[in-house]
């Protein structure tokens, strides 16, 4: 039986949609870079809680519906043992589980587990530079079916290892393991497995392959995994980038009572992974872009450690 579990990420939408599935997923924003943390005057829309567990919440984000830009930047800051707080300037992490193939000795039977991510209509998206597509096995061949929106396309890794033999504790050297990129503007992801490669010729040292889309950084391949189930659904970090609305900085820029980088002395980019912008202060100056007054000249006599 085809075991798809379908995960809208969407959730991030609201942090209570968050709460309310966070047995499947957990929202997970931290801090991208210590500079968000620069004590450069308010953070938050004025009247606003700035910070959740010490956790800097930066506008666009804002805890309730009326201290961020959108839906899309609230965040929930009560008291629940799931770890969702926040942060962002640059980037967000959520928790993405890992898909899975199984053989089943006893019935002969091809077990999968496959989870499907959509950020559709969001201002998130799967940022190309800081996740790759990742397989693990020993008869696999995954792909990661992606979507802009529009198009369809993929791509896949292939790993087969007679023995655990050649495989290198430690190192993801395309034996046993192996990852590749994804394209930029994604916002939709479908992991499968060719049912040619389903894990029975191996099943005695290795029943199971696995494969999903995580944060590079931070992943080190263990030889274990290909023996056991350790990694059957378990969470990993995966990166998504944000922007503002759907429009080129030029466009956005045209209407002043959306256009969000109102600080004097802040600078519009164009987002470099997909639709709409960013702000950012000008050279020399720091602190909170989005809002009034928020970029702050540096002074030269503080420390800039
Ligand atoms: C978190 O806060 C929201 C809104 O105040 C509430 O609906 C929800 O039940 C709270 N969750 C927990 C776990 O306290
Ligand atoms: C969170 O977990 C701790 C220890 O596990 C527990 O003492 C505390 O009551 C929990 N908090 C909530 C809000 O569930
Ligand atoms: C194989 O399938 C049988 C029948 O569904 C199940 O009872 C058993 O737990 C499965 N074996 C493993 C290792 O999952
Ligand atoms: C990718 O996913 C789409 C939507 O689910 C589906 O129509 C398409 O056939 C898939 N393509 C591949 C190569 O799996
Ligand atoms: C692989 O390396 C990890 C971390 O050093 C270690 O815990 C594990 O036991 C090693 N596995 C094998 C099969 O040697
Ligand atoms: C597993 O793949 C082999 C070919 O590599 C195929 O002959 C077999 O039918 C597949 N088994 C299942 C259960 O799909
Ligand atoms: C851009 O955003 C606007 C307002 O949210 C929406 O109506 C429009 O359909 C979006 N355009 C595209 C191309 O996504
Ligand atoms: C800005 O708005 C004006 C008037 O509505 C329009 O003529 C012009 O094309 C717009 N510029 C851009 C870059 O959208
Ligand atoms: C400018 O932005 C406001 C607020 O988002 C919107 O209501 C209005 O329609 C926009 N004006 C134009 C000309 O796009
Ligand atoms: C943003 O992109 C548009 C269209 O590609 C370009 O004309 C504009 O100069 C860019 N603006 C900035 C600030 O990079
Ligand atoms: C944003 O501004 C800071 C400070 O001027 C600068 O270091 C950083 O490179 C800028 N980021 C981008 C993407 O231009």
């Amino acid at each position: 039986m085809d075991n798809t579990k379908r995960i809208s990420l969407q959730a991030v939408r609201t942090a209570y949609i968050v709460v309310a599935i966070s047995h499947l997923y957990l929202l997970v924003l931290v801090s991208e870079s210590a500079n968000a943390t620069d004590p450069l005057g308010a953070i938050a829309l004025p009247g606003c809680q700035d910070s959740c567990d010490g956790v800097p919440i930066p506008y666009p984000f804002g805890i309730g519906p009326s201290c961020c830009l959108s839906r899309d930047f609230q965040v929930s800051c009560n008291a629940t043992n799931d770890t969702y707080t926040p942060y962002l300037f640059r980037a967000a992490r959520v928790n993405y589980p890992v898909s899975s193939q199984c053989y089943n000795s006893t019935t002969k039977k091809v077990e999968y587990e496959r989870y499907y991510a959509m950020l559709s209509g969001s201002s998130f998206r799967f940022s190309d530079n800081k996740n790759k597509f990742l397989v693990i096995g020993c008869d696999t061949l995954a792909f990661a079916n992606f979507s802009d929106g529009q198009n369809y396309n993929w791509v896949g890794c292939a790993s087969r290892c007679s023995s655990l033999e050649g495989l290198t504790n430690g190192s993801c050297s395309g034996l046993g393991c192996c990852q590749t990129d994804i394209p930029k503007a994604t916002t939709i992801i479908n992991v499968d497995f060719s049912a040619w490669y389903n894990n029975s010729d191996v099943y005695s040292f290795s029943r199971c392959s696995y494969a999903t889309l995580m944060e590079n950084d931070g992943f080190i391949f263990n030889t274990n995994y290909i023996t056991t189930d350790y990694l059957k659904g378990l969470q990993m970090p995966l990166v998504l980038d944000w922007s503002i609305g759907n429009t080129t900085c030029d466009v956005a820029q045209n209407n002043s009572s959306s256009y969000a980088c109102i600080s004097k002395n802040s600078v519009c980019l164009n987002s470099s992974s997909g639709q709409g912008y960013l702000c950012n202060c000008s050279h020399g100056y720091g602190g909170n872009p989005y809002l009034e007054g928020g970029c702050q000249g540096l002074s030269l006599s503080a420390p800039l450690s």
